[in-house]
């Protein structure tokens, strides 16, 4: 399915072709009915009636996006978010991975803009449950990154409310957490396999012979060119041929169109090209 699928409003259309243009996020991602109830409660604040009104606001006043992402929730986290991705990555990639693996060194996975930890532990329990299904004698180390040190405390601590794990499948839920009072402790062989780092995504990569990078939703409040910048460090960090999955609403831009194959165009799945 195409975006224009998703949405057929024109002037809605025209909107996200705006926003597109000025930030490189594409909300066609987004279904209509939600993203069009998430838009009118900016739309209200602003006292503007029709879409074009407000991608003129946008327009002249750009201090309007933080805002606009805060109402679509994008500045939010959770274990298994967008689970069709998850199911992506263990359908698709997890398998090319263990196939290519190089002698018994485990492979590396970095989540970068880790936040709280939701998305590396559910990448580790993707992991092992890849493992027990597929039974291939490989190993995993993930490790995260944040730039704000409360979050990665947060994440170190291993430990979640209900609100972050409404998307996970409760099998996994009760395989992978403790129960404890109205919380969930992450159990200790998942959180060994996850090493949490600060690190600022606009400074070269801290890795290098990554196999498999996450960073999704952690760039949207960068311009076109940190973008571009974001992505040449990945590039550097990837090994030969390696992953890099986005956001469902980040997408390859300028010079970094070049560096990536599309792999997964719904899951925002990319092969890093050869050099
Ligand atoms: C909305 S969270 C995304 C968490 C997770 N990747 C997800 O998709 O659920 C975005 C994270 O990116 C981090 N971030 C933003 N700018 C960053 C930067 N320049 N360097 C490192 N991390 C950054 C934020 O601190 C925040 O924790």
């Amino acid at each position: 399915m195409t975006p224009r699928d998703v949405i057929d409003d024109p002037e809605l259309l025209a909107l996200a072709d705006r926003i597109l243009a000025d930030t490189g996020f594409d909300i066609r991602q987004y279904k209509e009915r939600p993203l069009k109830r998430r838009l009118a409660v900016r739309m209200r604040a602003c006292q503007l009636s029709s879409y074009a009104a407000y991608a003129e606001r946008l327009r002249q006043d750009p201090s309007e996006y933080p805002r606009l992402w805060d109402a679509l929730t994008i500045n939010v986290t959770g274990f298994y978010r967008n689970p069709e991705t998850y199911a992506a990555v263990q359908d698709r990639v997890f398998p090319a991975l263990a196939a290519e693996a190089r002698g018994g060194a485990p492979l590396l996975i970095w989540s970068a803009g880790c936040s709280s930890g939701e998305e590396p532990y559910s990448i580790a329990i993707l992991w092992q449950e890849f493992i027990a299904a597929s039974r291939v004698p490989c190993q995993a180390r993930i490790v995260a990154t944040d730039i704000d040190a409360d979050s990665l405390r947060k994440a170190a601590a291993g430990r979640y409310g209900t609100s972050s794990l409404t998307e996970l499948p409760p099998r996994l839920l009760a395989r992978y957490f403790a129960e404890r009072g109205e919380q969930y402790q992450v159990d200790a062989a998942t959180m060994a396999m996850v090493e949490f780092r600060r690190a600022e995504l606009m400074e070269p990569a801290p890795f290098r012979n990554v196999d498999l990078i996450f960073c999704r939703n952690a760039l949207i409040y960068f311009s076109r060119a940190a973008q571009d910048a974001v992505f040449g460090h990945f590039a550097a960090a990837l090994r030969p041929a390696g992953f890099l999955v986005l956001g469902k609403v980040e997408t390859l831009l300028g010079q970094s169109k070049e560096r990536f194959a599309a792999y997964d165009v719904k899951e925002r799945i990319y092969r890093l090209n050869a050099r």
